[in-house]
């Protein structure tokens, strides 16, 4: 069960900050935002697990469960991780002036958080901020290094570290670099004692596949049709309604805002809350279900743009699969041949973007029907919540074990147990995970799957 090995109360003291603010709010928590639940990428990693909140550094050991009788050990870690907390890039930061500039001259409504945003809100985001890693972002990361070092005590070690066998690969976005230093810091805090000398490994190829990947570009990114469910969604009456609403409440005649502005709203709730720990006054234009209609919307998006929306958005990640499968099967080789392991553990640093086509060539997350602009309310029960999987500081682990009858493999995604599909154990035996994805360990070829004409293979996988 869960075991409290330290206590940690920096949040606890940002908290501290805001609970002032919260005469006139209705909030789910001390300081949070009731939508907080649905902010989607921007949603903090404690609200996936608010243990965090009482104890940043708290463990759930048991897991880690292979089957008691099979008597398994650790053996390797791969851990696949997003950034965490980051500014609004330039293009979200120009939308939130452009809405903080038209509510301080137009708005006309009457709420005491109306007053508080023209009289006591600052615009101080600035260009050059520009999706850059904030301090809460470093700490996401410098407390999951230390988690993970209690959970895998014997791989991620600092002796392991000095016989280079902890590796860093990294994209080579600063926010990424950024937070691959903010990790190796709470490994060196975890360890104690004299500083020790990091390193990491830039690499776009593994890390950022989606953009080298010239199927995936041309038949998704830069091609209109294949969002054309989150476009419709953007017109539809569902953000008709969030966008009256929030018209009523502003006191503003609502084509004065645009579904960019509405959005840039809720962004700016949510970056309020990721980057400053506040309530902010911006969070009362959205109750809950209007928070819902916007959830939905960016997760449209991200299924349509990285998930199972087209093939090619999760085969364009194979590169990194058969990098991630290499890796297992060079430490269960040099397992069993006796040979000390050239890697006990593999930490790679990289974006959503990332982590959902993985999770998607996987088989995981992917409800019976597809969630379009038509099917909004059919799909409050979908697992496909990007909130859920891809929050601030998400991470993917592959924990290879070495068990009496042969190794296993367990999956965990934001330290909580994930089945792969089909398969009935948490840690199924490392040959029946092969089996599983055969097709996909003989195939999956990255040249094949992204140097196709345009259209071809970007048709929906529904
Ligand atoms: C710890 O993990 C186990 C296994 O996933 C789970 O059943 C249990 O609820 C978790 N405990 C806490 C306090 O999160
Ligand atoms: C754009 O996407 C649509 C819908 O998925 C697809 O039918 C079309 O072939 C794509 N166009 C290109 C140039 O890939």
């Amino acid at each position: 069960m869960t075991k409290v090995f330290s206590r940690n109360r920096l949040l606890a003291a940002a908290l501290g900050l805001v609970l002032t603010r919260m005469a006139y709010c209705s909030v789910s928590a001390p300081g949070i935002p009731t939508v907080a639940q649905y902010f989607g990428t921007k949603a903090r990693y404690e609200e996936l697990n608010p243990r965090l909140l009482r104890d940043i550094l708290s463990v759930n050991r048991s897991v880690l469960n292979p089957p008691p009788a099979a008597r398994c050990t650790p053996i390797h870690l791969t851990a696949v991780i997003r950034h965490g907390s980051r500014f609004p890039t330039v293009k979200n930061i120009r939308r939130i002036q452009k809405l903080h500039e038209l509510v301080v001259r137009e708005a006309a409504g009457s709420g005491d958080w109306l007053r508080e945003i023209k009289s006591g809100w600052d615009m101080w985001y600035t260009e050059d901020m520009d999706g850059q890693l904030v301090e809460k972002g470093r700490l996401d990361l410098r407390t999951l290094a230390k988690r993970l070092s209690l959970l895998f005590p014997s791989l991620l070690s600092q002796e392991e570290l000095q016989q280079s066998r902890i590796r860093f690969l990294t994209s080579s976005k600063h926010r990424c670099v950024s937070s691959m230093e903010a990790f190796q810091q709470g490994l060196q805090e975890q360890w104690g004692g004299p500083d020790v000398q990091f390193q990491h490994e830039v690499n776009d190829e593994l890390m950022r596949f989606f953009e080298r990947c010239r199927g995936y570009v041309d038949g998704v990114e830069k091609n209109r049709t294949a969002l054309q469910e989150v476009e419709k969604f953007k017109g539809g009456e569902e953000m008709e309604g969030v966008r009256r609403r929030m018209g009523e409440r502003l006191g503003l005649p609502h084509h004065r805002l645009t579904p960019d502005l509405v959005e840039a709203a809720f962004f700016l709730c949510s970056y309020e809350f990721s980057i400053r720990s506040l309530h902010s006054p911006w969070c009362f234009l959205f109750d809950e279900e209007d928070a819902k209609v916007l959830e939905y919307k960016s997760d449209l998006k991200q299924y349509w743009k990285r998930g199972h929306g087209h093939a090619i958005n999760s085969r364009s990640s194979c590169p990194l699969f058969h990098h991630i499968f290499n890796t297992l099967e060079e430490a269960g080789r040099a397992h069993r041949s006796g040979e000390p392991l050239s890697e006990s553990a593999s930490i790679q640093l990289g974006h959503a973007e990332t982590l959902l086509p993985l999770l998607s060539l996987l088989g995981l997350y992917k409800d019976p029907a597809p969630p379009t602009a038509r099917n909004y309310h059919t799909q409050h029960g979908r697992s496909f919540r990007s909130g859920r999987i891809v929050p601030y500081a998400a991470n993917l682990l592959f924990v290879l074990y070495d068990c009496r009858q042969g190794p296993r493999l367990q999956l965990l995604l934001n330290e909580a147990p994930l089945r792969f599909p089909g398969l009935e154990e948490d840690a199924p035996p490392y040959e029946a995970v092969r089996d599983a994805y055969r097709h996909l360990l003989q195939g999956c070829d990255s040249h094949s799957e992204c140097e196709v004409k345009p259209g071809r293979r970007t048709n929906t996988e529904l």
